[in-house]
């Protein structure tokens, strides 16, 4: 996402004037100065001119595109010509490779889901309709293990993906758990309280992403484990005493229903039910993310992104 072959452009934002970030650090000093040693002010903030140049430009950036999706949505309704408008920038979130994933591993949850919960409930109407569908209890256990193949697989090459791909190693620090995310949360409940008039500003993964993320580990460490001993019965049975396959049963059935209510209940309702989301976010299928959605969702990462192209256009000029 941070590579600039990765973004499809539409416009390239026009250059910060010189002037203006001369102003900018002019004003640093003249405020600076006026309490610590002037020889002191000046150089460090000669030193740090570019960075702040750099600084004021991505938020220069932010503002604009925050203007232009403003324009756009009041001129929704009226077909006029709208050049003056940069057409809309989109940024790449998941490559090829992620949104590979997450179709096996969707796909897998599914049908793991649809043939081990019927076994869960084997007592209910459902159950028994969903074991003649796939012509009985026989081959639904099969095709559970088909299920179970296809998460061990995502799961495995998800780790050589964290290992060898710099995009994987990238994503996986920041996803990382972090103070900040204590602290968004607590603002985020604040807003829904009423109590703070602005939401956390999220940067590349906000807080619902990693619990997102983190929880599937979770799941697949317990899920994969205690399936494992299930599945090959006999040789737990002659390395473990008979609980520990009573255990694994309890694991893996509890957990079984824990992850579809977390899948349903969390992850459905902000990429699916969310209002600002139905029926969908297409973001699993286009991997891309509109420049509004950017400001509303990641404004610290478009802020980041914003900075960076500016470096690289200094670098290149
Ligand atoms: C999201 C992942 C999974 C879900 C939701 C799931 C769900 C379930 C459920 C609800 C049961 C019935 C438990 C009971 O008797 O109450 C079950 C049984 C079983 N599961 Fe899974 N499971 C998952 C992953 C796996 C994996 C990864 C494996 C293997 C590595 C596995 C292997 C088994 C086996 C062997 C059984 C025993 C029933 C049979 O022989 O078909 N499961 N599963």
């Amino acid at each position: 996402m941070h590579d600039e072959g990765q973004r499809s452009k539409a416009a390239d934002p026009a250059p910060l004037p010189p002037e203006l970030a001369e102003a900018v650090t002019a004003w640093v000093s003249q405020s600076l100065a006026e309490t610590r040693p002037a020889e002191l002010v000046e150089r460090v903030v000669s030193e740090r001119r570019e960075s702040i140049a750099l600084d004021v430009q991505a938020l220069a950036q932010r503002i604009r595109a925050e203007v232009d999706v403003e324009v756009r949505h009041r001129e929704a309704s009226t077909p006029a010509p709208r050049a003056h408008i940069e057409s809309e920038r989109h940024f790449v979130r998941f490559s090829l490779n992620v949104r590979l994933q997450h179709i096996v591993l969707f796909s897998s949850c599914i049908i793991l889901i649809l043939t081990g919960l019927p076994i869960k409930f084997h007592e209910t109407a459902w159950a028994e309709f969903m074991f003649g569908l796939l012509g009985g209890i026989e081959n639904s256990a099969i095709v559970h293990r088909v299920g179970a193949v296809g998460l061990m697989s995502v799961a495995a090459y998800h780790m050589v993906y964290l290992a060898f791909f710099a995009e994987g190693r990238r994503n996986f620090l920041g996803l990382l758990p972090g103070p900040k995310d204590l602290r968004d949360l607590v603002q985020m409940l604040q807003y829904f309280l009423g109590r703070s008039t602005e939401k956390p500003r999220f940067d590349r993964f906000s807080y619902v992403e990693k619990f997102d993320y983190w929880a599937v580990y979770w799941g697949i460490v317990v899920m994969v484990g205690s399936g494992c001993l299930l599945w090959f019965e006999n040789i737990t049975l002659s390395y473990m005493p008979k609980y520990m396959l009573d255990i694994a049963k309890e694991a893996h059935s509890d957990e079984a229903l824990l992850a579809t209510l977390a899948i349903i209940i969390w992850h459905f309702y902000n990429v699916h039910f969310n209002p600002r989301k139905f029926p969908m976010n297409r973001v699993w299928i286009t991997g891309k993310l509109s420049e509004e959605e950017m400001l509303e969702e990641h404004p610290l990462e478009y802020e980041h992104l914003m900075r960076e192209e500016g470096e690289r256009r200094r670098g290149s000029a």
